[in-house]
């Protein structure tokens, strides 16, 4: 199963984006996770389709869009033309699940559903066979810098052990106190796309960092 890197810009310096990408783009991450908040869904506002249709020019890599926005199926559409490759929106929200699935995929792009640390993954179960990943949620979403919520690696255990017993292909994404103590934890528990943003950007090196969070 492939590991993947996704550098979480809500941790850059943001009066410098274009530079910021570059250095994750040279030090090796294999996409750009872009947190889009609404202020409704999680109590605070960051960035959306304007902005990603300018980082967009400064790279190639993908662009995965982590939409903690009450009815994420209003705004598909524009996230994917604005150019997302994969977009992940919440079971928590009002939209319904299965039809934003269809809705992204549409668009020809991977859809993923995120669960918070507390809400069950039961809901998503029946999902995996149209799902290309799911976003187990290791902090509350709404800010980048808390720390890692522990029991959230049973979760992924259990949801692991569902996706092989199906022997489906589907990533598991963790998101949230992401660093190279806990990156061995979520590995470990399953697991394989892991979302970095304070730790990645405030490094010293950020090529260390990125290989401190991928599999010996
Ligand atoms: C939180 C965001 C995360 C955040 C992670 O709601 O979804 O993507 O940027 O930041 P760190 O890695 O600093 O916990
Ligand atoms: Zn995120």
């Amino acid at each position: 199963m492939r590991n993947f890197i996704s550098a979480s810009i809500l941790g850059a310096d943001l009066s410098s984006l274009s530079s910021e990408i570059k250095k994750a783009e040279k030090a090796g991450v294999d996409m750009i996770h872009f947190d889009v908040m609404d202020g409704i869904f999680v109590p605070n506002i960051s960035f959306g389709i304007p902005v990603l249709e300018s980082v967009k020019k400064c790279t190639n890599l993908i662009f995965d869009v982590h939409l903690m926005i009450i009815d994420p199926i209003k705004f598909i559409k524009p996230f994917a033309k604005a150019g997302a490759e994969i977009i992940t929106f919440h079971a928590e929200s009002n939209s319904n699940i299965s039809e934003t699935i269809d809705l992204i995929h549409s668009h020809g792009i991977k859809a993923g559903v995120s669960v918070k640390p507390n809400t069950p993954i039961d809901t998503i179960i029946p999902l995996l066979e149209k799902l290309d990943m799911v976003l187990i949620m290791t902090v509350e979403p709404g800010f980048g810098g808390q720390g890692f919520i522990e029991s959230t690696l049973d979760k992924i255990s259990e949801l692991r052990k569902i996706i092989s017993e199906k022997h489906l292909s589907v990533d598991i994404q963790v998101d949230g106190g992401i660093n190279g103590n806990t990156a061995s934890l979520v590995r470990e528990a399953g697991a394989n796309n892991l979302v970095s943003g304070s730790y990645l950007f405030k490094a010293e090196d950020m090529s260390t960092a990125v290989n401190s969070l991928r599999a010996d």
